[in-house]
C-alpha cells in the first residue's frame, strides 16, 4: 500500500476480521457448504415485511428525528419492560442505530477516553475487539473457559481490574459459545462492577434465543442500572439482517451523548425499515416463537451429532452457534478450517477468529437449514476418519 505511513495508524494495525478472511477464500470456490455465517436462514415475517413496503408506498422516506421514531422507541421500552422486566424512557433514554454494529460503535466512542481499558470475555464476537482500539481504548481479553459453561465468572472479572477499567463487555447469550449468565450468575458480578464503577455495555442480540429458562438483562438490577448500557436490535430474532436497525438503552447522560455521535455521522436509521421495526416489536412475539423453536431444533440436533462423530461439543444455552472442541484431530483451527474446505469443501469459522482464548475450537452456525446441517455432518464424520 503506497499509503501506509500516511494512513491513521491504529487502523492500519487492526486485522480485517477472521470471518471475512475466509469466506472471501470460500467464495472463490464452487458447490461450498458453509455453515459460516451468524444470519438466520428465515425470510422476514410478511406483516413486518409489510410495513416496509407500505412505508415506501405512503411516501415515508424522509428523516426521522435523530433518536428515530417515537413509536418505535415507545415499542422498543414497552418490550424491555414486557419481556425483561426492565424500565426506560422512551423519550431519554433510547436512541435508534443502524444494526447493533452502529450501537457498539457509538457507545464505545462515547464512553472510552484514551487509554482506558475494556474488559472483553473472549472468544467473543469479531467487531468489539476492533471497536474498542478503534475508539482508542485498550482490550483486556478474559478467558472465557468450557469447564465454566462459558460464563464469565466472578474470579476473572476481579482478575482483570486495574485502575483504568471503563467497561466489561457482555455479550450473554453469547457469539460465538452460546454461553449464557442467568440471574443468579450476574448477582456474582454485580457488587463487583459497583465496587469498581465499571460499565456494562450489554450486548443482547440474541436475548430473544435463550433455551433452557427466560433471558435475564443484567439492567434489571437498579444498584448498577445507571452504569448498564443495552445494545440490542432486530437482526436476529425477527430475521431483519439486512434492514440494519438497532438500538441502545441506557441513562439519559449517555443517550445526549451517544446522539452527538450519531446525529453527525448517520443522521439516523433507515425510515422504512424503522417502520418495519415497529411492526415486528409490536407484533412479532409469535415470529420469534416460531423461530426459536426451529433453533432449538437444530441445535439439539447437531450438538448430538457432533458428539457423536467425535467433537466434543458443549451444549450451547443460547444465539444459534456451537462451538466444538477439534482437540482430538491435533490440527491447529486454522488448519482445521482451511483442509476441510480443501477437502471436503465445508466452510467453518476458525476459533481463534474470535481472540486466542478460541484456539482449539471452531465455530458452527446452525441458522441453516436441517438438509445443510445433516450434509455438513456429513462431510465432518468423512474428514475426521482422516483426521484423528
Ligand atoms: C454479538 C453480536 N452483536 C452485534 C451484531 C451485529 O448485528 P447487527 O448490526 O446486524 O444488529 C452481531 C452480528 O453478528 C453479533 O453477533
Amino acid at each position: 500500500m503506497i499509503f501506509d505511513e500516511e494512513i491513521n495508524q491504529t487502523i492500519r494495525y487492526i486485522k480485517p476480521s477472521g470471518i471475512r478472511k475466509f469466506f472471501d477464500i470460500a467464495a472463490t470456490r464452487k458447490g461450498v457448504v458453509s455453515l459460516g455465517v451468524g444470519e438466520p436462514d428465515f425470510i422476514t415475517p410478511w406483516h413486518i415485511r409489510e410495513e416496509a413496503i407500505h412505508a415506501i408506498e405512503k411516501g415515508r422516506t424522509f428523516y426521522t428525528g435523530n433518536k428515530g421514531l417515537p413509536d418505535l422507541r415507545k415499542g422498543i421500552c414497552d418490550y424491555y419492560k414486557r419481556r425483561f422486566d426492565v424500565d426506560y424512557d422512551p423519550d431519554k433514554n433510547c436512541i435508534i442505530t443502524v444494526g447493533g454494529s452502529e450501537a457498539i460503535d457509538i457507545i464505545l466512542r462515547t464512553v472510552l477516553k484514551p487509554g482506558d481499558e475494556v474488559i472483553l470475555p473472549t472468544p467473543a464476537y469479531v467487531a468489539y475487539a476492533a471497536i474498542i482500539e478503534m475508539a482508542g481504548g485498550k482490550v483486556v481479553e478474559v478467558e472465557l473457559k468450557e469447564e465454566d459453561e462459558f460464563k464469565l465468572t466472578p474470579h476473572a472479572l476481579r482478575n482483570a481490574i486495574s485502575e483504568n477499567t471503563k467497561a466489561v463487555i457482555l455479550n450473554f447469550p453469547g457469539n460465538p459459545t452460546g454461553g449464557i449468565m442467568t440471574g443468579s450468575d450476574y448477582r456474582k458480578i454485580v457488587p463487583i462492577l459497583k465496587a469498581h464503577n465499571i460499565f456494562a455495555i450489554t450486548d443482547e442480540i440474541y436475548a430473544e434465543l435463550t433455551y433452557e429458562g427466560k433471558h435475564c438483562s443484567i439492567a434489571s438490577f437498579d444498584e448498577i442500572k445507571d452504569r448498564v448500557i443495552v445494545i440490542n436490535g432486530f437482526s436476529k430474532a425477527y430475521s431483519m439482517t439486512g434492514y440494519r436497525v438497532g438500538y441502545i438503552l441506557a441513562h439519559q447522560d449517555i443517550i445526549d451523548m451517544a446522539l452527538k455521535i450519531h446525529q453527525y455521522t448517520i443522521m439516523c436509521a433507515t425510515t422504512p425499515s424503522q417502520y418495519a421495526a415497529i411492526e415486528a416489536v409490536n407484533n412479532g412475539d409469535r415470529d420469534i416463537e416460531e423461530m426459536f423453536l426451529s433453533f432449538k431444533q437444530r441445535r439439539n440436533y447437531i450438538v448430538k451429532e457432533l458428539n457423536r462423530i467425535g467433537l466434543k461439543t458443549h451444549m450451547p444455552q443460547g444465539a444459534f452457534y456451537v462451538f466444538p472442541s477439534i482437540q482430538i484431530t491435533g490440527l491447529k483451527c486454522e488448519e482445521f478450517c482451511e483442509k476441510l474446505l480443501d477437502e471436503e469443501n465445508l466452510a467453518l469459522v476458525p476459533g481463534n477468529a474470535f481472540g486466542d482464548a478460541g484456539e482449539g475450537y471452531v465455530r458452527i452456525s446452525y441458522a441453516y437449514s436441517l438438509d445443510e446441517i445433516k450434509l455438513a455432518i456429513e462431510k465432518l464424520e468423512h474428514f475426521l476418519g482422516k483426521y484423528r
